[in-house]
């Protein structure tokens, strides 16, 4: 299933217009604040899909019975390009565990590439809720070899994956490789260029949120 996180008019679609824009997107902070957002907003929409059990809460006049959410979420995120996202995620889903997985493509001469997966940092993840974040679902392989790699530590409940844009062939792999995973992004683009850039898309987001990085 995919959200598309703008349909219906709302701020998002101002802060993915800002994220794509040549000129606004130099802004490094404000880009970085963009991204933020929106794992903010999808942190909202998701926290409404998280089961709640009821608690008696304290007050200074008497006792209030509160929803409150019933188990942390597990937080992940692809290092660097996800570190906004997630720390939107995580400014709401305050008290979350937190996993880290590295990711980079090794580009062939042939122009292809392979996704390496080097690093991992993970709490326990068997029957917990699992949100990943990576600002772009270009080609989903990245997000499926993380998810493929997680699954190997123990069995999440759910897998939300929250993207600032999504490609279409992008969300078709993950469709097959990972049915069961819920999509929140901001904006859905159709084309990918041959070395797996998204187009219209926004550039290269761990570059622009964090500077140019010399390796490929
Ligand atoms: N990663 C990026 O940063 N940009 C794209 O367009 C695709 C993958």
């Amino acid at each position: 299933m995919v959200i598309n996180l703008s349909k219906e008019h709302s701020l998002v679609s101002n802060w993915v217009a800002e994220l794509r824009d040549v000129t606004i997107q130099t802004d490094r902070m404000r880009f970085r604040r963009n991204l933020e957002r929106i794992g903010e907003v999808a942190a909202f929409e998701i926290s409404r899909r998280l089961p709640y059990v009821e608690k008696e809460i304290q007050t200074p006049l008497g006792t209030a019975v509160c929803e409150v959410l019933e188990e942390q979420p597990v937080l992940t995120t692809i290092l660097r390009a996800g570190l906004a996202l997630h720390n939107g995620l995580l400014s709401y889903f305050d008290k979350a565990d937190n996993a880290f997985v590295s990711a980079y493509r090794k580009h062939k001469p042939d122009g292809s590439f392979e996704i390496m997966l080097e690093y991992l940092s993970c709490p326990e993840i068997d029957n917990r809720v699992l949100i990943i974040s990576d600002p772009m679902l270009a080609t989903g392989a990245s997000l499926v070899k993380t998810i493929q790699y997680l699954k190997e530590e123990g069995k999440p409940k759910a897998i939300h994956i929250v993207t600032a844009i999504a490609c279409t062939v992008g969300i078709e792999y993950l469709r097959r490789e990972v049915p069961e995973a819920i999509v929140w992004c901001g904006a859905i683009d159709d084309e990918l260029t041959g070395k797996g850039y998204i187009v219209p898309g926004l550039g290269d987001a761990g570059d622009l949120a964090f500077g140019t990085k010399v390796q490929s």
